[in-house]
């Protein structure tokens, strides 16, 4: 006879399309040590109670160790006719210390507040290893941001040359995008360490238990305020789905750049062989696929969040099955994410940059042009005469097919009287990025100090 935890009102078992449909176990498996955590936690409480004996508390605990011990070796396993992780290791604790004890730990719970609760646990945990592997990232983008105090690049808007940059302050712009990733994981943290074991399924417990020691034991900073909140709730799951989605994206677009800077028409950067790959074919590829699967795997968690989010829509209170439907996406999330960072921190760790090559894009395209224009306005004249000076020696240059730096002191002036050769002074890429120097800019003492505090975030964590 197997064991149901529902069998009684039922005369005849699931027909087996029902119980092929049931079945979780194949991913909610992952949630089993989190389970025996919770029935430690839950055997204390019913002891002190009085429900169990101090005895019987000792040989639960014995049971549930030997049970932990053995999912843990694989000894126990789920099998077909175990609905799902709650279920099996329900089986597996009567197997171990007899159906008349283990029957006892059910008591003033349900599978609806212990998933609620599980789900939660295993995400804290996974969103900490996530948040280490992206400050990982972050560290490798830093260090080459050290390694390369002066490179210069032609920064860029709408993939255009715009106006030269520092590459350590374009690579740090990703780091700051990514600490907010980190950020984010934290604060939905605070909101998600909130225990709704104890809740039942969905009223609360009338057997005296006490949520907030079961929640104090499994790490939460307390239980949650509202049984029917706790077990139906998954804006947490949402978020999470959320933040790492986000953390995709932005992995993508740092990923995005390395896929255009490697390619023979920038040739800014080279990988290193260990974390590229070559062509079945063409023997003389070799191909940015870390970047490539980063881009593409940000695409699954946009929509593992938004299948989510439409698994949740319109659910009514409290718990509902299609609730079961919540923790794949989240699982896809953290598995590709898990996969993923340390390749990135690998890759962009590893990468070589030619800055020569950098260097001598960084002031094609005009990109000093709008250095003529602030120069001017320094000199009292107003932008928007500056801004069309600006241009117009852009008009001149390009119609003799030089640089702004290489236009004559007479093509100067003759666009606008107070074009002096003073002007040259900001017509070179070091002279341009030096001047940007308010908090946030590319000059190299503020990309410094950024760099420095970047680092010393990082440190915090
Ligand atoms: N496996 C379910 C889930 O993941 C929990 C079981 C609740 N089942 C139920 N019939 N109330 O949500």
């Amino acid at each position: 006879e197997h064991t149901k935890l529902w069998g009684g009102r039922f005369a005849s078992g699931p027909a087996e399309a029902m119980a092929k449909l049931s079945l979780s176990t194949h991913f909610d498996w992952r949630l089993a040590p989190y389970d025996i955590a919770g029935s430690r936690a839950h055997a204390r409480v019913l002891h002190r109670a009085g429900l169990l004996t101090a005895d019987e508390l000792e040989r639960m605990h014995a049971g549930l160790d030997e049970l932990a011990a053995d999912v843990e070796s694989g000894a126990f396993a789920p099998v077909l006719e175990d609905e799902d992780v709650h279920t099996a290791l329900e089986r597996g604790l009567l197997e171990r210390v007899g159906q008349e004890l283990g029957g006892k730990l059910r008591a003033g719970r349900s599978r609806n507040d212990q998933v609620a609760t599980l789900f939660r646990m295993w995400l804290r945990d996974a969103n900490r290893r996530i948040a280490e592997g992206v400050l990982d990232v972050v560290d490798a983008l830093v260090a080459q941001a050290v390694d390369h105090p002066e490179a210069v690049l032609p920064g860029r808007t709408h993939l255009q040359h715009a106006q030269p940059v520092l590459l350590a302050h374009h690579l740090l712009a990703h780091c700051q995008a990514l600490l907010r990733d980190v950020d984010r994981i934290r604060d939905w943290d605070a909101r998600t360490a909130f225990s709704p074991y104890g809740a039942g399924a969905l009223a609360g417990s009338s057997l005296g238990l006490d949520p907030q020691a079961v929640a104090a034991e499994l790490g939460f900073d307390g239980a949650t305020d509202n049984s029917i909140d706790g077990t139906s709730s998954r804006d947490f799951a949402a978020e999470a789905a959320f933040c790492l989605a986000m953390l995709g994206v932005n992995l993508s677009r740092v990923a995005e750049e390395v896929i255009v800077w490697n390619t023979a028409e920038f040739g800014y950067v080279t990988l290193d062989d260990a974390w590229a790959t070559g062509s079945s074919i063409m023997p003389q590829k070799k191909n940015p696929d870390v970047a490539e699967l980063a881009r593409g795997k940000s695409g699954r968690m946009l929509g593992n969040l938004s299948g989510l989010l439409a698994t949740l829509k319109a659910q009514p209170l409290a718990y509902n099955r299609d609730l079961q439907e919540d923790k794949e996406p989240v699982f896809d999330s953290v598995e590709h994410l898990e996969l993923l960072l340390p390749a990135m921190a690998g890759m962009l760790g590893t990468l070589t940059f030619h800055t020569d090559r950098m260097a001598e894009l960084a002031p094609a395209g005009f990109t000093l042009a709008t250095d003529i224009a602030e120069w001017l306005v320094r000199q009292g004249v107003p932008f928007r005469v500056a801004h069309e000076a600006s241009g117009e020696c852009v008009r001149v240059a390009e119609a003799r097919g030089v640089g702004l730096e290489e236009l004559t002191d007479a093509e100067l002036a003759g666009v606008n009287p107070a074009l002096t050769p003073q002007v040259r002074e900001v017509l070179t890429v070091t002279g341009s990025i030096a001047s940007r120097d308010a908090h946030g800019g590319t000059a190299p003492d503020r990309v410094r100090e950024q760099r420095e505090r970047v680092k010393a975030s990082v440190e915090e964590y």
